[in-house]
């Protein structure tokens, strides 16, 4: 059996930088079409300069595979001129509550004084993406900051908004609410719960932020994706972190997921009869919602089983060593199709 995808794409990718750049970025670039990259680098990637020298390193290290890295700025209180100079390089600007996850020390410390900011960002057309946490308690950290969420999309009504990788009922819920509400969900929150995680032994593999939620919660976000909902996105939000920050007593918060990503997405999809609904969630509504033409990329997916590699480079990625029922066999990029 196999199933062909038109130009996938992962709305929410980190790919750091580097070394771990050229291990992870080419597996994305082989099996999507696009991806929208996040800035939480050291230090993040906050001005035109950095952002384009980024992008550099990422066209070099994935140069022909007919991936177009969407990049993202972080989010500070930029001026206008700013933001119109970097508007055609970028797809939007990520906001990191302070403190938050890897790497968002610089992130906002009070919404408020993000507000000149985003009524520029409003003005121009350029969305904003969201890691929605408080630093409240850890499993009510998405649910606390919904309100800010409702706030925003009211008070800047044009402002197109995506709450990256939710992981509660009620967020989804809150997609029907506001209008230029959007949303990503990985493909781990729709598998895991905070069982998994913590359930027996720890697993630090499946550590992220935000952690997995309740049963009740994954099922919401499996309805929502198989849907699909019209509003939300396939974004993997897949974060390598090298083996000796997950094993340890401090534990990175990441999952990296960028290899297994297709194959496990299709895995679902097929198991709920819904394959014909995937190339929808994994790039039609991302493709609408952002007013993007990916290249043209033909991937296509075999039922055929596979283990997991326990390791790319010096990562461990999502499954390692677990047997995946599909896989990619071939990924075609058309460049005459690319506009
Ligand atoms: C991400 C990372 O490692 O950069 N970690 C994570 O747990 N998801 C940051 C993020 O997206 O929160
Ligand atoms: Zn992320």
């Amino acid at each position: 059996m196999e199933h062909t995808l038109i130009s996938p794409l992962d709305m929410h990718i980190h790919f750091r930088e580097g070394a771990m750049l050229q291990t992870v970025a080419p597996l994305s670039a082989h099996d999507f079409a696009g991806g929208v990259i996040m800035p939480n680098l050291v230090p993040p990637v906050d001005n035109l300069e950095r952002l384009l020298h980024y992008r550099a390193e990422i066209d070099a290290a994935i140069s022909g595979t007919g991936f177009t890295p969407y990049m993202t700025l972080f989010f500070r209180a930029y001026s206008e001129a700013e933001l119109r100079a970097a508007r055609p390089h970028i797809i939007g600007i990520k906001l990191y509550p302070a403190g938050v996850t890897t790497n968002s020390q610089a992130g906002v410390q009070r919404i408020r004084d993000a507000e000149p900011t985003l009524a520029t960002m409003e003005e121009l057309g350029i969305p904003l993406l969201v890691h929605g946490e408080t630093s409240g308690f850890v499993l009510d950290r998405e649910r606390e900051f919904l309100p800010i969420y409702a706030h925003l999309a009211r008070r800047f009504p044009r402002l197109t908004i995506v709450m990256e990788h939710i992981t509660t009922r009620e967020a989804v819920a809150l997609l029907d609410e506001h209008p230029n509400l959007y949303a990503t969900i990985t493909l781990h929150h729709l598998q895991i719960t905070l069982d998994d995680v913590a359930g027996g032994l720890l697993q630090p593999h499946l550590f992220c932020k935000p952690i997995a939620k309740r049963p009740e919660d994954r099922d919401a976000l499996l309805r929502a994706a198989l849907a699909p909902h019209p509003k939300v996105m396939f974004g993997s939000d897949s974060a390598p972190h090298p083996v000796s920050a997950k094993e340890a007593a401090a534990c990175a918060a990441g999952i990296f997921s960028a290899p297994v990503a297709l194959p496990l997405l299709t895995e679902i999809f097929a198991q709920h009869d819904a394959l014909d609904r995937l190339q929808t969630f994994v790039s039609d509504n991302a493709q609408r919602i952002y007013g993007i033409t990916p290249p043209q990329k033909t991937v296509l997916l075999r039922r055929e089983e596979w283990s997991v590699p326990l390791r790319y480079g010096d990562v461990t990625p999502y499954r390692a060593g677990c047997t995946v029922a599909w896989r990619v066999v071939m990924s075609r990029y058309d460049p005459v199709g690319h506009s």
